[in-house]
Formats: structure tokens, C-alpha cells, sequence
């Protein structure tokens, strides 16, 4: 095994320490789901960026399970638009449960998308199954659920940090995407992301997050 060093990124005292972390709480805790996104332009450098970042995230075994699909093209929008729309048309109307959507009323949603034309991009995360090798045939993949999950938490973070919005999106089924953006048999859709700026006039559900003493036990 090779290695190499790893010192501590900074040398805060105590004081500058809590700063940080305040500082960094309170940014992170006005992230929001939006559903309205500006058709502001975002550069593809910028995306190429926010991408190295999801792809530093951990991962079983190092494995990075996960591929993810960049769109801007307008008439590639339209087309995931028009599929998203057609499952969650069935979804809300047929398919889900009255708790499901009783569970969703409070947030406002519905089977219509306009956000997915709106954002500038969609960011399509797939993880993979297995991986597949050029030599080798298929590989081993471990964890991918949670691997792929984390790697999205980074990617939603940084977005945020960078004073972008998404919306965590899973149109339900999301087998369309798979063959929209042609993947292969080892890679299934996992969330889709809208990246863009909030609509000047984006409002966002008023709800609350539960506190720390209900989520956490000190031992
Ligand atoms: C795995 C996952 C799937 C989600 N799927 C959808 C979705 O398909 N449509 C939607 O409008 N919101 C979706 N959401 C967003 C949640 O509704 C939202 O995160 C939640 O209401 C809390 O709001 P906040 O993100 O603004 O804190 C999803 C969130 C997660 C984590």
C-alpha cells in the first residue's frame, strides 16, 4: 500500500473554530428544495466543477459507482420533460398511496414539471450496479445505494455554496432516463437534479426540521 501525508486542513483555535461552524450551519441550514428555477445561464465549467466535487465523495471500496449525465441541450430537456411528466401524471393520479400523497400536500407538488425545461441544466446521477471492464469483464461494486447517496449530498452541498439551487427529484419510475440518455444495463437512474438559480419570484414550502434533541442521543 502506498501512502502519502495527510495533515490538518487548518489550525483554528476554539473561538475560530465555533465561527466556522456557525457560520457554516447557518449557510447550509438556508438550503432549500426549489421548484422554480430562473432560465439565468449557468457556464459548463461551472457543472465540471460542482461534478469534481460529487466524485470526490467516499465510496465503498473507492469503486465510485456512479455516473452522471450533464444536459443542457433544450430538446434533450423537453424530451426527459415530457417522459417525467407522463410517470408522475399516473403517479399522482393513479399509482400513490393516500398517505403518500397526503405526506406530499404540504409541499405543493404535482405531476407538472416546468422546471425541468426552466433550469439551465439537469444533472442525471446513475449508480452502478456492478462496474464493467474492459479486461476484466464485470467488477464488483460495494454499498453503491450509500456510496451514490453521499456523492449526491456533496453535489446538493456545493450547489448550494456556490449560491445555485436544485431540487432532489425522483419522477416515479425513472427507467425513461436510462433510455433517453442511452445507459447501459449496469447503471440505473438514481436522481435527477435541476441546476440553476431560483426564479426571482421562487417561494418554497414553509415547513420546519425537527430539532436535535428529538434526533440525536449522546452517549
Ligand atoms: C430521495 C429524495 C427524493 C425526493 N423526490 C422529490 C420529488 O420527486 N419531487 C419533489 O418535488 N421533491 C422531492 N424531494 C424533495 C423533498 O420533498 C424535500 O427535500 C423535503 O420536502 C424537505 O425540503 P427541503 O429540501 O427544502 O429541506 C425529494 C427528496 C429526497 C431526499
Amino acid at each position: 500500500m502506498k501512502t502519502k501525508s495527510y495533515p490538518p486542513l487548518f489550525d483554528l483555535s476554539e473561538e475560530e473554530l465555533r465561527q466556522k461552524a456557525e457560520e457554516l450551519s447557518s449557510l447550509m441550514q438556508k438550503r432549500r428544495s426549489c421548484r422554480f428555477f430562473s432560465d439565468q445561464a449557468v457556464s459548463k465549467s461551472i457543472i465540471q466543477k460542482l461534478l469534481e466535487i460529487a466524485n470526490s465523495a467516499p465510496s465503498g471500496a473507492n469503486k465510485q459507482p456512479w455516473t452522471f449525465c450533464a444536459i443542457s441541450d433544450p430538446a434533450k430537456k423537453e424530451r426527459i420533460r415530457i417522459a417525467a411528466e407522463k410517470e408522475e401524471k399516473a403517479f399522482y393520479e393513479e399509482r400513490a398511496s393516500k398517505d403518500w400523497l397526503k405526506d406530499l400536500e404540504s409541499l405543493g407538488t404535482s405531476w407538472q414539471k416546468p422546471f425541468l425545461n426552466t433550469a439551465p441544466w439537469l444533472i442525471i446521477m446513475f449508480k452502478q450496479s456492478y462496474g464493467v471492464d474492459e479486461e476484466q469483464g464485470k467488477t464488483k461494486h460495494y454499498y453503491v445505494n450509500e456510496s451514490v447517496g453521499i456523492a449526491a449530498g456533496f453535489l446538493i452541498s456545493a450547489i448550494h455554496q456556490l449560491g445555485l439551487t436544485t431540487l432532489t427529484h425522483t419522477p416515479s419510475p425513472m427507467g425513461f432516463l436510462s433510455e433517453i440518455l442511452e445507459r447501459p444495463k449496469n447503471e440505473k437512474p438514481f436522481l435527477l437534479l435541476p441546476v440553476g438559480y431560483p426564479a426571482q419570484d421562487a417561494t418554497v414550502p414553509d415547513i420546519t426540521k425537527k430539532g436535535l434533541e428529538e434526533i440525536v442521543k449522546w452517549h
